[in-house]
């Protein structure tokens, strides 16, 4: 029987490499293009897993790597563009991984017989939205959704949290350095969802013609303001620190400063811009196919405590040998 062929972009990264352990632990066949090999080296120790380098721009390399894939998932995106790239509608790094590539992959996929697309947006994409990231992940969306001869997918999650993820481990890793937190937009509201969570909706996804067409909204069960976050990681983490809520003007004014730091910025002007709308699920409801949600305090204590990097090494040495 043939396996089906899932091509994964931007599947390298935080949520990529969970997805990609777990399909490969359900028996895909799976490819993963990179732009740097040593990026999704962990990958390689995955059943049925294979990693190139490519330029998913480019036409004929898109070609040969949708030749024969049944489904694409695309992962790719970016948190933060560059201090000098800023634009409006959105700047040319938001432009490029979240508008120009949902478009450009949709229409291969029609191009190349890849009839499933499963796409992975951000809850508060809005053509009208505050930020440049909301704007152009609408504008991904909206690519996907008007091309003709495709059963797509959109998911949109809230923050999402996990072992390895950039968000509460950031805030953990601040507070062990630093005697207190300064932060701006303390009271955004969000409703973390746990990666495992996210990853299981695309693989459910997969097997459900009812999610065709659907625009999927991800969010955990609690909703928590920015400043409970970050005090939660102190706590959880071992290195609780008084956190002091920035003015708007001082805010904007740390995140200028980090934006031209080497690196990804913690925090941009953006970050501040997506905040100031809340980041929680439109309704209370969830698609009765979507199992619920776990809670945060079930997961975040036990790796932000220093268990987690042991655990997670494990869970990839255990599903590259099944
Ligand atoms: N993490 C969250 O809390 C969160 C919340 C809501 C939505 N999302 C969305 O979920 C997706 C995955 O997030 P993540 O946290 O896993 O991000 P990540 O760890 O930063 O990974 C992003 C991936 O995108 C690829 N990529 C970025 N820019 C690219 C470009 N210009 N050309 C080609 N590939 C590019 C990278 O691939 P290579 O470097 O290997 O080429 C990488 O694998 C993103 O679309 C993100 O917007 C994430």
């Amino acid at each position: 029987m043939t396996r089906t062929r899932i091509v994964v972009t931007g599947g390298s990264g935080f949520v990529g490499s969970h997805l990609i352990a777990l399909l490969a632990s359900q028996g895909f066949e799976l490819l993963v293009p990179t732009r740097r090999l040593p990026r999704a080296r962990h990958l390689l120790l995955l059943p049925g897993v294979t990693v190139i380098e490519a330029d998913i721009f480019d036409r004929a390399a898109l070609a040969s790597i949708l030749g024969d894939a049944h489904v694409l998932i695309n992962l790719t995106g970016v948190l933060h563009s560059s201090a000098g790239k800023r634009g409006s509608p959105w700047g040319p790094q938001f432009e490029r991984a979240h508008h120009a590539l949902p478009a450009l992959l949709a229409a291969a996929c029609v191009e190349h017989g890849v009839s499933r697309l499963l796409h992975m947006s951000a809850l508060g994409a809005d053509a009208k939205g505050p930020s440049m990231y909301s704007r152009s992940k609408a504008a991904g969306e909206a690519a996907i959704r008007q091309q003709a001869g495709l059963s797509w997918t959109v998911f949109r999650p809230s923050v999402i949290f996990g072992p390895d993820d950039n968000f509460l481990n950031q805030f953990a890793r601040l507070q062990k350095h630093f005697p207190v937190m300064p932060l701006g937009c303390a009271e955004a509201r969000f409703q973390p969802v746990y990666v495992g969570d996210v990853v299981n909706a695309f693989a459910l996804a997969l097997g459900l013609p009812q999610t065709m067409a659907q625009v999927v909204e991800l969010v955990g069960p609690e909703v928590f303001s920015l400043r409970e976050l970050v005090r939660l990681a102190g706590i959880w983490s071992g290195h609780p620190r008084p956190i002091i809520g920035l003015p708007n003007w001082l805010a904007r004014l740390q995140a200028l400063m980090l934006e031209f730091l080497p690196g990804e910025p913690l925090m941009s002007r953006d970050n501040l811009d997506s905040m100031k709308v809340d980041n929680v699920g439109s309704s209370g409801q969830r698609p009765a196919w979507l199992p619920a949600p776990t809670a945060m305090d079930g997961i975040a204590p036990y790796y932000l405590s220093g268990a987690g990097r042991a655990a997670s090494y494990e869970r990839y040495r255990a599903s590259s040998r099944s």
